[in-house]
């Protein structure tokens, strides 16, 4: 009977545990979407006003703009990570981070879609628990004006990225590969 008792407690310890990962992955996977909307609706904007190389500017001032003003607003971390990064600085994933990524390609060679990609894991760090999660950047056409293969790029983006980037390692993708994450960060 004791043995029922603490077995159904540990099953509803479990289960607790489960539905708050549940929903703290739900909020995150809301925040990563609007985020993806946003700036696909931006580049989109921008590539065909201003042409190609106007919209570098969409990628490398409105992203990270975004992302700082979604961390301040929930007190997360929320950035942009690739395993082969334009800019070192704001791109490099952390070691979690790289392990996600790669679970996510792993996945993605295994029939997934890259649209559905996320990894989501509550952590502990020296300084306590946090809830860690990844959703894949899957490559679409669009993408490709800026990290395609070298005949994708016009001229004049490639002379930009050339000079703006020169550990630049984000170029020879085509669409339906994953350009990296949105990986979000919260304090449990
Ligand atoms: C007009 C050019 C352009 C287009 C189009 C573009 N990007 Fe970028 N992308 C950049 C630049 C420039 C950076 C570097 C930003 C920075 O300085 O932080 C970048 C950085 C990134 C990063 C951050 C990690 C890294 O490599 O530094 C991700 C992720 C990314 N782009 C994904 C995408 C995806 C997905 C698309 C298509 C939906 C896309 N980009 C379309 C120019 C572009």
């Amino acid at each position: 009977m004791r043995k029922t008792l603490l077995t159904l407690a540990l099953a509803g310890m479990t289960l607790t545990a489960w539905a708050d990962e549940a929903k703290l992955t739900d909020a995150a996977r809301q925040t990563a979407m609007g985020m993806i909307k946003q700036l696909g609706g931006e580049l989109q904007k921008q590539l065909a006003s201003g042409g190609p190389e106007s919209a570098i500017s969409v990628c490398r001032e409105k992203a990270p703009a975004i992302a700082s003003e979604l961390s301040r607003a929930n007190g997360w971390r929320v950035t942009r990570v690739s395993l082969k990064a334009r800019n070192p600085l704001l791109g490099t994933p952390d070691t979690w981070e790289q392990g996600a990524l790669m679970i996510l390609e792993k996945r993605l060679a295994q029939g997934e879609k890259p649209e559905t990609l996320e990894f989501a894991q509550v952590v502990e760090e020296p300084a306590g628990k946090v809830f860690r999660y990844m959703k894949a950047l899957p490559v679409q056409p669009l993408c490709t004006t800026c990290h395609g293969a070298g005949e994708a790029i016009p001229e004049g983006v490639k002379a930009r990225l050339a000079s703006d980037y020169p550990h630049d390692k984000a170029t020879g993708y085509a669409p339906g590969m994953i350009r990296g994450g949105i990986s979000i960060k919260r304090p449990l």
